[in-house]
């Protein structure tokens, strides 16, 4: 329950991030106040003007650029992303902020090793824009939500969930805004609990011991 493994090396993460990487710096910032027990050890990118770039060399933490761009298919591009994954030998693969979907072939290679922060109350509202979702269905409540990513869209087993009460005058990026200060602090506590060997996936549940 330390967040050490056997030989007493702390937890290795990799973070992937397409954008400006907000929640990768709630993750920067919890690893070095002690609040996560791990190291991260590279960035992964599909985009190489993502402001998350800025905040890894910030941190001296190494960077994969892995330029969607830049390849003929998503199959090619899968590969690619796969082959640095792997060489990240991390124990948890941490989405922040990665807008594309991550394919079977990359959820099967890290079962159970691979989380993601969606701004939305899942299973309500997956996929893109979860915060306008919620907002255009006029919802009183809505949130965040840290999961196992698994084979299904945003589906897999929830680990941290917090509400968020939309208010009177509320729009989407003020909704948006508060929905965000709860995600940099549901995602260094899903990513600690998963340091500290606490989560154990039962089914579709996650039960925290
Ligand atoms: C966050 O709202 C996250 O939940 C969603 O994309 C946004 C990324 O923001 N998947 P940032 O790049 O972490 O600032």
């Amino acid at each position: 329950m330390n967040g050490m493994d056997k030989d007493g090396m702390k937890k290795r993460i990799a973070v992937l991030a397409s954008g400006r990487g907000s929640n990768f710096q709630a993750v920067i910032d919890a690893i070095r106040d002690g609040r996560v027990p791990a190291a991260c050890v590279r960035l992964l990118t599909d985009n190489p003007q993502a402001y998350a770039i800025e905040r890894a060399r910030a941190a001296a933490i190494p960077v994969t650029i892995v330029d969607y761009a830049a390849f003929p298919s998503r199959e090619a591009y899968e590969r690619e992303l796969l082959f640095a994954m792997q060489g990240c030998r991390a124990d948890l693969f941490v989405l922040a902020g990665y807008m594309r979907i991550v394919g079977n072939e990359i959820v099967r290679a890290f079962s159970g090793r691979i989380i993601n922060i969606h701004p939305a109350l899942l299973p309500s509202f997956p996929g893109l824009h979860g915060q306008r979702q919620a907002f255009l269905h006029g919802v009183k409540i809505s949130g965040c939500t840290v999961h196992f990513v698994d084979e299904s869209l945003d589906g897999g087993p929830v680990i941290v969930q917090k509400c968020i009460p939309l208010l009177e005058g509320d729009d989407e990026e003020t909704l948006a805004a508060r929905i965000l200060e709860q995600e940099h602090r549901c995602l260094p506590e899903a990513i600690r609990l998963f340091c500290e060997d606490r989560l154990v996936i039962e089914g579709r549940r996650v039960r925290i011991r």
